[in-house]
Formats: structure tokens, C-alpha cells, sequence
């Protein structure tokens, strides 16, 4: 596996969101770090090619997210981690992405706060490995509106509902020195939900 980082409080978000769904799709998902948890679904990692972040058999569609190569409908939930900000069109990829989501269908995002992205934005100025947006949760939940979805930014507390919430202040009480930095890197997450109307068919 390649490089990747994964992180419990979306492993609690994608395990509720694709309880109900049979086919779920990742955008730009390097490693693929969060494959294990659909074995029992069809699940596809697309990504562009990438050394850095895959090695061999992450990733089981090449193909960039603005121009997703499946057929309209084919999805019940739509996820992408850490990845939105490197992609060139962000208007783009929520057009392709409402377009491959079945009716009732979900879109999550799991991307950074503004600060951290200006920062990846001039570090990446060293590193080589282009990056392209700035936006603020506010500017996704537009943008998603824009493409038809309905929107709304996940206010990171209610996120931590039932049997995750436990997880979460467990996790927490139990690792009392590295708390700071676990709030820091929480705090610097931002998630934004989209839905496209209709039911999901049965
Ligand atoms: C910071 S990495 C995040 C990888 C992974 N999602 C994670 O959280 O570990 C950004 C990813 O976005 C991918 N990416 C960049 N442009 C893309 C595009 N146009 N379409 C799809 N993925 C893209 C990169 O190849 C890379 O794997």
C-alpha cells in the first residue's frame, strides 16, 4: 500500500453514510487507505497516476475526477479525502460527481480549513506536486448548489453521534498528552455533505 492517512472520525462517517449503499466511488484516492471497510459493497478508488501516494493495485480506476469515465447513476455514495484541493476544476468535479451519483445519493468531503490550504498551497511551490484550490467550506457548499445538490457543511460535533461519539471521548480521555494535537488536527478538518434529491431506488 502506499502512502495514506486514515482517520477514525471518517471511518465513523463513511461506515453510517454507506450503510444503505451498494456502489461507492473515491476521488483522488491515493492509497486507498479506507478500502477495507466496504469489502461487502462494490467499491472503486479512481485517482490520477501518482507515485508519491500508490504503489501497485491501489487504485482501480486511472481517470481524473473531472471526467469520471462511468455511466450516469452508477452510485450511491461519492467520497473524497485531502485530494478536492489538488484537482483543477472543483466546479467540474461536482458536475461529473452529480452526474455518476444515483437520486438520493451522497457526496462527502473530507477536505482542509482555508489556512491549512494556503499553506499546502505554498508548500507545494517546493514539493513539485501541484496544487490548485483555496476555498472555504462555505465556497464547496455554493459550488454544490451550483450542480444541483443540496448542501450543508457537517458541523464537526454532531459528526460524533452514538456509538462514534463513545469512540471519540474515549479516544480522547485515553490519550490525555497528545490531546492538543489531536484537537489541533480534528480542528483542522473540514466536511461537507452533498445530497442529490430523489429516492435511492430499492
Ligand atoms: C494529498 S493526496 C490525498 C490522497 C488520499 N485521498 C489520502 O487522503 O491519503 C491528493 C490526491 O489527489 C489526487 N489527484 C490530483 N488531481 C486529481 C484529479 N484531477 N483527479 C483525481 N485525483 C486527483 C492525487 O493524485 C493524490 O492522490
Amino acid at each position: 500500500m502506499g502512502r495514506g492517512a486514515e482517520y477514525s472520525f471518517v471511518r465513523h462517517l463513511l461506515v453510517e453514510l454507506s450503510q444503505d449503499a451498494r456502489c461507492v466511488l473515491e476521488l483522488g484516492c491515493g492509497a486507498a487507505v479506507y478500502r477495507p471497510l466496504f469489502s461487502s459493497k462494490h467499491y472503486v478508488a479512481t485517482d490520477i497516476p501518482n507515485s508519491w501516494y500508490q504503489s501497485k493495485g491501489d487504485v482501480d480506476v486511472f481517470a481524473s475526477a473531472n471526467h469520471l469515465p462511468f455511466a450516469p447513476e452508477s452510485f450511491d455514495l461519492i467520497f473524497s479525502q485531502a485530494a478536492l484541493d489538488y484537482m483543477p476544476d472543483t466546479r467540474r468535479v461536482f458536475r461529473e460527481s452529480y452526474r455518476v451519483l444515483r437520486p438520493g445519493g451522497r457526496f462527502l468531503v473530507i477536505t482542509y480549513r482555508k489556512s491549512v490550504l494556503k499553506r499546502i498551497h505554498r508548500d507545494s511551490a517546493n514539493t513539485g506536486i501541484p496544487h490548485c484550490a483555496i476555498y472555504t467550506p462555505g465556497d464547496l457548499v455554493e459550488w454544490l448548489q451550483e450542480a444541483a445538490f443540496n448542501a450543508v457543511e457537517v458541523p464537526r460535533p454532531s459528526v460524533y453521534d452514538g456509538a462514534a461519539k463513545q469512540a471519540w471521548i474515549k479516544m480522547t480521555l485515553a490519550s490525555i498528552r497528545p490531546f492538543g494535537t489531536v484537537l489541533r488536527m480534528i480542528s483542522n478538518w473540514r466536511i461537507v455533505l452533498g445530497t442529490k434529491s430523489g429516492s435511492a431506488a430499492q
